[in-house]
């Protein structure tokens, strides 16, 4: 008798403990990170605009004489908010950190702006960049064309030499992300491409 109810206690407890994780909102925390399909593509992240907001770059160039094409671009990027709080806490990111670049256009004078430029409500690329320790060197980038998933790029490609030679803590470019990169300085999370990057030009002057 005590072997049965033993057995019943068994069965049941994993079950409860399977349920649990959607009941407390840990669910939730697994869908803000990076969610792949079946054969290995990510999910295009649909919720990113409710994510943590990192800067507009406009009119970014990385030539210092590339033609402009005769009309403002803007880049917006966001990271996933739990991804951020480890940020916070440590200078550099955590497993499955997922951050998103949204392309869009620029509109000119209409409604009461006469001058300057606001955002296009059309979205002209989406590019995401996923801290993964499955994927080759780490991280992987992924370009989005519409709602439906998108395989890794494959290395060696532009997007990882630039970013792994250039940017500012762990191939993020947070030399331009304004309330990240004050951390990083104090933890000590700069790379060192970086940090030789800024000597070079310190020491140009
Ligand atoms: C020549 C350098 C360069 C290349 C090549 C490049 N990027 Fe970036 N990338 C940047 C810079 C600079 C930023 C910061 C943008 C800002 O501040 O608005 C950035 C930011 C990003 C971000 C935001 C998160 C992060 O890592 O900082 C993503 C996502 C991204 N790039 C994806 C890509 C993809 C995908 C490719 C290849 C198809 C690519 N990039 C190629 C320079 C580059």
């Amino acid at each position: 008798m005590l072997r049965f109810a033993l057995l019943v206690i068994v069965l049941i407890v994993p079950q409860q403990g399977a349920v649990q994780p959607s009941q407390t909102g840990a669910g939730n925390a697994v869908a803000e990170g990076p969610n792949y399909t079946a054969n290995g593509e990510l999910k295009m992240p649909e919720r990113y605009r409710e994510w943590i907001f990192l800067t507009s770059g406009v009119d970014m160039s990385y030539s210092p004489n590339a033609a402009m094409a005769g009309h403002s671009m803007f880049d917006n990027v966001f990271v996933n908010p739990s991804a951020h709080r480890a940020f916070l806490e440590t200078g550099t990111w955590p497993d499955k950190t997922t951050l998103v670049l949204e392309i869009r256009g620029s509109e000119g004078a209409s409604s009461i702006n006469k001058r300057g430029h606001t955002q296009s409500p059309e979205i002209m690329g989406l590019e995401v960049h996923v801290k993964d320790a499955k994927l080759e060197g780490g991280w992987g980038f992924y370009e989005f064309d519409g709602p439906k998933s998108a395989k890794v790029i494959k290395r060696p490609a532009g997007c990882y030499e630039c970013h792994e030679g250039h940017a500012a803590v762990d191939t993020t470019f947070v030399q331009f992300y304004p309330t990240l990169l004050g951390l990083a300085k104090s933890k000590g999370t700069l790379s060192a491409a970086y940090l030789k990057e800024m000597g070079a030009a310190a020491g140009s002057k």
